[in-house]
Parts: C-alpha cells; sequence; structure tokens
C-alpha cells in the first residue's frame, strides 16, 4: 500500500489527475451507454490502483489487466479482490509483455493504458502489438476512439532536442511530438492530444 501510494504522489506532483480521475476519463471516453458488451484490456495495469476504478465502473462487459511482472499480476489481483467485491465485477489478470500479447487479432473493442508506455522496451512495437488486438473503431462513429493512454514527458525540455535526446525504457518522452511519433508509426489513423500537464500527456488514437 505504502509502494501504491508512493509512486502515485509522485506521478500527481509531475501533473497526473489522480487515479480516480484517470479512471473516470478512460470510462467516458472508452466506454459506451449503448453497448455494454465491449471487453476493454488494460496494459501495465502494475497493482491495479486506476483498472480498480474502471472495473467498477462495470461499463465494461468484462476488463483484462496485463502486466509484465508476476509480482504486479499478484499486487493487481489482491487489489481486485479487496476492491472490486461489487456484483457483475469481472475481470481477468493476465502476464504479459505489451511486445507480444497473449490475445488473437482484434480481440478487444478498447485497449487503455497509465504511466505506462515510458517504462516499454519498445513503445512502438508495444502500440503494434495493440493495434493488433484491437478491433478497428467506426468510421461513422465520431466517438469511437479504441485507445487511450497516458505516458510521461519532459517538463521542461531544457537544451535538449531531437539531435540530442536519446529515449530509453523508463525515461520520459522529449515532447508531446516524440508521443505522437509513436502513435504514428504504429500506424493508427487518427489520434488527439486529450489532456497535457507537466509531465503528463494523455492520448486517444483509432483505426478503421
Ligand atoms: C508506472 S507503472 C503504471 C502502473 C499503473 N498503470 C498506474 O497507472 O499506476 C508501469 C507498469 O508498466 C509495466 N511494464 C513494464 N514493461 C512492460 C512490458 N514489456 N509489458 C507490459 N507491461 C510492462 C510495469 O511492470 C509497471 O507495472
Amino acid at each position: 500500500m505504502v509502494y501504491d501510494s508512493g509512486y502515485r504522489q509522485l506521478f500527481r506532483l509531475l501533473g497526473y489527475p489522480g487515479c480516480e480521475k484517470e479512471a473516470e476519463e478512460v470510462v467516458s471516453i472508452l466506454a459506451s451507454e449503448n453497448e455494454r458488451a465491449m471487453q476493454l484490456l488494460d496494459v501495465s495495469c502494475g497493482p491495479g490502483v486506476v483498472t480498480k476504478s474502471i472495473i467498477s465502473s462495470k461499463m465494461f462487459a468484462k476488463v483484462y489487466a496485463l502486466d509484465f511482472y508476476e509480482s504486479m499480476c499478484e499486487r493487481a489481483k489482491e487489489t481486485f479482490e479487496r476492491e472490486c467485491t461489487g456484483n457483475n465485477n469481472s475481470y481477468e489478470v493476465v502476464r504479459g509483455d505489451v511486445s507480444d500479447l497473449p490475445f488473437a487479432n482484434e480481440t478487444f473493442e478498447k485497449v487503455s493504458s497509465t504511466a505506462g508506455m515510458h517504462c516499454w522496451p519498445n513503445p512502438v512495437k508495444g502500440m503494434k502489438e495493440i493495434k493488433r488486438v484491437l478491433k478497428p473503431s467506426a468510421r461513422s462513429d465520431e466517438d469511437d476512439w479504441g485507445v487511450l493512454f497516458s505516458t510521461v514527458v519532459l517538463p521542461r525540455k531544457g537544451n535538449e532536442t531531437r539531435e540530442t535526446y536519446k529515449w530509453e525504457t523508463n525515461k520520459p518522452f522529449l515532447d508531446r511530438e516524440a508521443v505522437l511519433d509513436i502513435v504514428r508509426e504504429s500506424g493508427f489513423d487518427e489520434y488527439e492530444v486529450v489532456r497535457e500537464d507537466k509531465a503528463y500527456i494523455l492520448v486517444k488514437a483509432r483505426y478503421f
């Protein structure tokens, strides 16, 4: 519990809105009142501090929570068993690598990921995998976004430029363009920055 609140306090200082609000945003952008039969994959769920509120919203037919580390999956299971106790809470915790997701093509209607991408070994490979397991959006529905993710960018670039900055796993990205390059390179047709604050960036994306 100390660890859960510890890293999340740091995220608050970096401009993140906080677990509850981040879950609310996932629900408001990805869920649809008319289509509760949708399945959501939450990539890099960590100890489940955001995912638990997505599950408790009951706005998705089933939430799959995935993380690379067995220890995180165990923490997420404990969180959900403790806090997602109401009726009709449907979830599954899956250990897996975003670079090689253990799901068939076009399994999910929606995919979310909070504060995950900067921790991935290869963000383009990760986003391509997310696109592979995601169903295409309906062109006719302007509110039908397939993916919503947040990650960390440098709050102040200082003297860093595209030429000098070398991104590595677990480092903030240089800026919003560096994040959007990843989305473009992964083959998504449309994307939009939903919110930015200091080191926080929230992006929605879709393909047809
Ligand atoms: C900063 S935590 C975010 C946790 C949670 N989503 C949140 O918002 O608090 C980043 C997570 O990414 C996970 N991660 C790192 N590499 C990964 C990979 N290759 N595939 C999936 N998840 C990975 C880590 O285990 C960690 O739980």
